[in-house]
């Protein structure tokens, strides 16, 4: 009698530039796997709640102001105070859906003038690479009927811009990653059922495999 190795979590990133629904289908999909047996929590970068999370918080509502730089590695420190429990919960079997992950990180700060892709990649060189990068597209105009859209630092039409060229040259750095694109066009829960599709054949794979590390 063999026993069967434990199943590791899936890693699932969600990206795609502000307001592309992403934190409301981080939040459908991670309690659609759990109603359908898989478990599964859900992440989302920054995660204000922590201290260097608040720091985050308030540059990004402008009420404070960082260096470029700064505000980057902050970025970056945020995720990896936050490795051992990515890593825990894999490793317990847990799925994990995250909300943004270094693919933003890097997208928004080579955004801004005079960042090269790789300075901006080297702080989060080694962190738990994910299976799977899901990355939403929508219209601008769907972007911008969000209704509290344009109250935040960088949600602005022309940044934006800049920051879906940049996702398309991180993705094209690193071909060992797995990413699938989404253009969000339909109701909400049609769009659930459609990321749960392309979810699925993933968590029925056998995960024996280490997690990987990013970029390295
Ligand atoms: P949020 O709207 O998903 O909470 O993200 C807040 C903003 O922070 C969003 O405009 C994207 C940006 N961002 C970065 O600039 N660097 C990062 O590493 C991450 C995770 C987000
Ligand atoms: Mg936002």
């Amino acid at each position: 009698f063999e026993r069967m190795a434990l199943k590791r979590g899936l890693f699932v990133v969600i990206e795609g530039a502000d307001g592309t629904g992403k934190s409301t289908q981080v939040l459908n999909l991670t309690k659609r796997l759990q109603s359908e047996g898989y478990p599964c929590s859900s992440m989302r970068f920054p995660d204000r709640s922590t201290q260097i999370g608040g720091m985050i918080d308030s540059y990004l509502q402008c009420k404070s102001n960082l260096s470029d730089e700064s505000v980057h590695l902050l970025f970056s420190a945020n995720r990896w105070e936050l490795k051992n429990q990515i890593t825990n919960t894999l490793a317990s079997g847990t799925s994990i859906i995250c909300d943004r992950y270094a693919f933003s990180g890097v997208a928004y700060t080579s955004s801004k003038p005079g960042f090269s892709l790789c300075w901006c990649m080297g702080p989060d060189r080694g962190l738990p690479k994910p299976d799977l990068v899901l990355y939403l597209h929508a219209s601008e105009k769907l972007a911008q009927s969000r209704s509290n859209y344009g109250t935040e630092r960088y949600e602005k039409r022309e940044f934006q811009n800049k920051v879906a060229e940049m996702f398309e040259e991180i993705r094209a750095v690193d071909k060992t990653l797995t990413w699938t694109d989404y253009t969000v066009e339909r109701g909400i829960d049609e769009v659930t059922d459609d990321l749960f599709g392309i979810l699925q054949k993933e968590l029925n794979s056998n995960l024996v495999k280490e997690v990987g590390k990013l970029w390295m």
